[in-house]
């Protein structure tokens, strides 16, 4: 992402939230702090937000996002969009938020983490491959996963959220999948190597023409053709460079 800005100053960047994002985001951060990457002129647009919650309620994505990255890079919150899930017309605010993505030329580098029911954004199962940004009603099993923001009671979770759609993250003319964890290595498995439906709505992304999948070992365990992802990053300069720099 810092490699990105030094050569684009105004990229557009698709932010994602969550506990995978938070570890990206110090990252990022330490980078961006030791390189002297400016990102003044960086254009930001999130990939979803909670129904009901103001942006600055603390369990608001917004919020999130001002506490691990804008506050930390000194971004130009005008350059800052998340979507607002307390808009008086929240149809009309899903294509508003579309037609400023358009506007800033669309996005450069998107970032994404995988749900554990294998949704981008909040993108729940069925949702279409071409859906743009909607109000999507959550699933009981994301209201339980992300039930700790709001006290631990999944009943405490908004039933529905903003999200960009499957097809706005199609466009994004490079996206990141970052995946941690044990808990994600059987539906990043089915993400990357399963077929593609949209039950399973990150596996859209194997229909995207630039998409990294970045997973730690633990993520990784279960994927099939680990030996050839990881001898094939190896002939892909920017990565072996990256790589090198670990062993
Ligand atoms: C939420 C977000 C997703 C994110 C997912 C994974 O549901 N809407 O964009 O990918 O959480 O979260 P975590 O990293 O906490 O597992």
């Amino acid at each position: 992402m810092a490699d990105r800005v030094k050569a684009k100053p105004d990229l557009v960047l698709g932010c994602a939230t969550g506990r995978t994002m938070e570890g990206i985001y110090d990252a990022l951060v330490t980078v961006a702090d030791a390189e002297g990457v400016d990102f003044g002129g960086v254009r930001t647009f999130n990939l979803d937000e909670y129904v009901g919650i103001a942006p600055d309620d603390e369990r608001s994505y917004r919020h999130y996002m001002e506490r691990y990255l804008f506050s930390r890079l000194g971004m130009d919150r005008a350059n800052t969009h998340v979507p607002n899930g307390v808009a008086p017309d929240l149809a009309a605010e899903a294509v508003a938020y579309e037609a400023s993505i358009r506007a800033a030329g669309g996005i450069d580098l998107q970032l994404l983490g995988l749900g554990s029911n294998g949704h981008i954004g909040f993108n729940e199962p069925l949702s279409g491959f071409r859906s743009r940004t909607r109000v999507q009603p959550l699933a009981p099993h994301t209201r339980e996963q992300n039930a700790a923001m709001f006290g631990g009671d999944p009943d405490a979770v908004p039933t529905t959220a903003i999200t960009m759609g499957v097809g706005t993250i199609l466009e994004a003319r490079e996206a990141v999948l970052v995946v941690t964890g044990e808990h994600k290595a059987e539906i990043l498995a089915r993400t990357v190597e399963g077929p593609i439906s949209a039950l399973v709505t990150g596996t859209a992304l194997q229909l995207h023409a630039r998409c990294h999948v970045i997973a730690d070992e633990a993520a990784a365990s279960q994927l099939s053709l680990s030996d050839y992802y990881r001898d094939a990053v190896r002939h892909q300069p920017e990565w072996r460079a990256y790589l090198d720099t670990l062993d």
